[in-house]
């Protein structure tokens, strides 16, 4: 089997990439390790910048987004019985879309059924080979059979687990992480969100964010140690946690219910420089991981995307790879920006347990800058709206 680019993943990343390839008639593979069904049971956050808004658009897999998304045009930040909102309209005059990732991945494989287009899932050993040569070409095994694609690209969308990564030799690699002492506990269920926006709130007792997939389907976290099972919080439990950490007037009005779903995830930040090696091109979260606390991961991969997607049209319209050439280091100057916002986010409103007297005075005065300073505020909103492509 012959394709232009082969993409290993059917996640958001492979998915928005192939369906925008598509849109100019350049061929693609999607290899999903996964079922289809499995990949779209995954819940996950839903807060999408203007420019992944953009990029559905151009793709043909925006109406959905436009019916369906909430526009939020701010948010309120809360830390220790202060808080304040974040205006994004007026200090941007942009807004963010709150539209579940399961949502975008659903439209994009609808979409991706309706072109006709070529998906494997329940790929098993899916190896990269001859990534250094013109012809670089893929095998796995699917329904027990030894499978092989040629290719012109291979696009490693295969999140941070996938093989892509470590398709790049370890001598070239240089990965750099930050782990942080806690992960946050989520809960999702069928009540209607306590606020209209999304609450971050920081409080003594630690880090709480309200937040929603529809107006009928809330999702809440709260800060917890690394030792925390989710079986060790009842509902009751973390609705009164919940309470305890919102600002007042929320955690009255909370209108709480059974969780239909509870989980941990801890909380880390992860780049791996270079993003390509010879005609392997990493994407999303194969290459990079952030912490939640800004809303970052679905939007970074789809900036990677639209570079990757601009980068192969001026291959094959116009015969140009300079901008394949610059691909890692166009994708990583935005990347680092968004590592940069997600680490002050989780630093501003997290309790750290060893955090020095000192620090937590800075972090309270980093809080008082935003409410005394429209600059500050203006660039916290211009990161959460989504940063120039
Ligand atoms: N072969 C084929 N597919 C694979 C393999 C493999 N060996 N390993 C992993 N995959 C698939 C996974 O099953 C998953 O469906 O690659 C896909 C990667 O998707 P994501 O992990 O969602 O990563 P990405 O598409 O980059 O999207 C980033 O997902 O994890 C969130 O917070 C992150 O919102 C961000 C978004
Ligand atoms: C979510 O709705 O799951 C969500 C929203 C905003 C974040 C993180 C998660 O920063």
């Amino acid at each position: 089997m012959r394709t232009q680019v082969a993409i290993i993943g059917g996640g958001p990343s492979g998915l928005l990439l192939g369906q925008l390839l598509h849109t100019r008639g350049i061929d693609t593979v999607v290899l999903e390790r996964r079922s289809r069904e499995h990949v779209l049971s995954r819940i996950r956050a839903g807060v999408l910048e203007t420019g992944f808004a953009e990029l559905m658009h151009e793709a043909g897999t925006g109406e959905r987004m436009d019916s369906d998304g909430l526009i939020h045009e701010g948010v309120t930040l809360a830390c220790r019985g202060r808080q304040l909102r974040i205006d994004f309209e007026a200090l941007t005059g942009r807004h963010v879309v709150i539209y579940g990732q399961t949502e975008v991945t659903r439209d994009l494989y609808d979409a991706r059924d309706k072109a006709g287009l070529p998906t494997f899932f329940e790929c098993a050993d899916v190896s990269l080979h001859d990534l250094n040569t013109d012809t670089p070409h893929i095998t796995f095994l699917h329904e027990g059979r030894e499978t092989r694609i040629e290719s012109d690209f291979v696009a490693g969308c295969d999140g941070f687990h996938g093989p892509s990564r470590q398709a790049i030799p370890e001598s070239v690699r240089h990965e750099f992480e930050k782990t942080y002492p806690f992960g946050w506990l989520g809960v999702l269920s069928e009540t209607p969100p306590v606020s209209e926006e999304l609450i971050y709130a920081g409080s003594e007792r630690g880090f709480a964010l309200a937040s929603m997939r529809n107006p009928g389907l809330s999702r809440y976290y709260i800060q917890c140690p690394l030792s925390n099972h989710p079986d060790d919080w009842d509902d009751d439990e973390f609705w009164q946690e919940l309470k305890r950490r919102l600002p007042q007037d929320a955690a009255e009005t909370l209108i709480t219910g059974p969780s239909i779903e509870k989980s941990i995830a801890p909380l880390r930040s992860f780049v791996c420089e270079p993003m390509q090696w010879g005609r392997l091109f990493l994407c999303g979260d194969a290459a990079h991981i952030v912490p939640p606390t800004g809303a970052k991961g679905l939007n970074t991969a789809a900036s990677d995307v639209g570079y990757l997607f601009r980068a192969l049209l001026r291959h094959y319209l116009r015969g140009d790879s300079t901008a394949l050439g610059e691909y890692s280091e166009t994708a990583l100057r935005r990347i680092w920006k968004t590592q940069r916002f997600s680490w002050w986010m989780t630093t501003l409103l997290h309790s750290f347990p060893d955090r020095s007297e000192f620090d937590q005075r800075t972090a309270e005065a980093e809080f008082a800058m935003l409410q005394e300073s429209e600059a500050a505020r203006h660039v916290l909103a211009e990161n959460y709206v989504g940063l120039p492509y």
